[in-house]
């Protein structure tokens, strides 16, 4: 399979490279499949900037790139930061303006649904990067291979591309993309010029959701777009996945449809856990979270963490926040390995009890 995207790399119809390289088709790659084609499809597709400038956010970053790729003069990159934010669909608006139809015989895309051993980075990357540069199509000769979540590479993977960068630099640029940087080696980090894609500003997030709310013609309210930037936390991958399940759970999107549609506690839930958990004794508010989380599908994880700002914006003496945070740090980190949820719940109002019991000792 990885040998035929080799080969469509070669073949002179973009239309029989573009069948073969779609059947190596993973996360993150568009392929050739074109706009039209994903009208039904995911939206995160469907609205995958075309172009540079349809990339929300990261303004400096994107105008850097766009003016090196203007001039000719792309630098090896390496493009890191939290999932959704625009690494990939950066990289492919790069590639259509390079090279334009052509891309999909100019790029090599390979990424961790690919394998990625030693042996495809010295065969896959070499062949691809020693082949002359197609003449007919662009004007730019060099081509490009990206290396999309390159954090999952193994570091002998890793080792063996340093020399290959170095080798094929005159006609090949790489593209590296990872959401952790410290798993890449320093070694290929001093090669490459780094980009840093910090999760996107509500105010971003919010004004493409508008253009997609528009565009598809939603009924969404004010609370509904604002619950699903919340959720988001600046994953713009998450909030178009947020917006099309909600939209087709509820066609009228409010802020309550969003939350159950996604299972997340409602704030006015919190507020009420909170509440419980403060004056409540422990066996009532035991059963009434305990109802709450069955009527409404909760899980204890994001009561949890949806209770941490809830902690420190109430007024109480450090020492006591200190021990509270630290008890929902340990029941958090617990019920990421899946244990019993009642168990955990006792230990959410134990630390609660205690730390009221100190408040009150304190008071006296
Ligand atoms: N900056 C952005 N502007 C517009 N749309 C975006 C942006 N970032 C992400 N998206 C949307 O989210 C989808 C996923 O983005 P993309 O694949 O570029 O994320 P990524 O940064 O590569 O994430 P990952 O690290 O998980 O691979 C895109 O198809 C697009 O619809
Ligand atoms: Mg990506």
């Amino acid at each position: 399979m990885a040998e035929d995207a080799v080969a469509a790399m070669e073949v002179d119809e973009p239309q029989q490279a573009a069948k073969l390289t779609a059947a190596v088709k993973g996360k993150g790659k568009m392929g050739v499949v074109s706009q039209q084609q994903l009208t039904g499809g995911p939206w995160v597709e469907k609205y995958r900037p075309a172009s540079l400038a349809d990339v929300a956010a990261h303004r400096d970053i994107i105008d850097t790139i766009d003016r090196l790729t203007g001039e000719n003069r792309l630098p090896h990159l390496l493009l890191y930061g939290p999932p959704g934010t625009g690494k990939t669909s950066t990289i492919l608006a790069v590639a259509r303006k390079l090279y334009g139809s052509y891309y999909q015989n100019m790029i090599l895309e390979l990424n961790a649904s690919d394998d990625r051993g030693i042996d495809v980075v010295r065969q896959q990357v070499q062949d691809f990067a020693s082949t002359q540069s197609i003449s007919f199509g662009p004007k730019v000769n060099v081509k490009l291979v990206i290396l999309d979540e390159a954090d999952a590479m193994t570091k002998e993977a890793q080792f063996s591309l340093r020399r290959i960068i170095e080798k094929y630099t005159k006609n090949t640029r790489f593209c590296l993309i990872c959401n952790y940087v410290s798993k890449i080696i320093p070694a290929l980090q001093s090669r490459c010029t780094r980009f840093r894609f910090p999760p996107l500003a509500a105010a971003h997030v919010t004004d493409r959701l508008r253009y997609i709310i528009q565009q598809e013609n939603l009924d969404v309210t004010d609370s509904g777009l604002g619950a699903i930037v919340k959720l988001s936390n600046g994953d713009m991958r998450k909030a178009l996945n947020i917006l099309q399940s909600g939209q087709m759970a509820s066609p009228h999107l409010t802020a309550e449809a969003v939350y159950l549609c996604t299972g997340n506690p409602m704030p006015k839930d919190i507020e009420q856990i909170a509440f419980w958990l403060l004056n409540e004794s422990f066996s009532t508010s035991y059963q009434k979270i305990s109802e709450m989380k069955t009527r409404k599908g909760l899980a204890l994880f994001d009561v949890v963490r949806e209770l941490q700002p809830f902690v420190f914006s109430i007024d109480m003496p450090p020492a006591v926040r200190i021990q509270l945070i630290d008890a929902l740090a340990d029941i958090e980190y617990r019920l990421a390995f899946g244990p019993n949820e009642k168990l955990q719940l006792g230990a959410l109002l134990s630390a609660f009890t205690h730390a009221r019991t100190t408040l009150v000792a304190a008071a006296q």
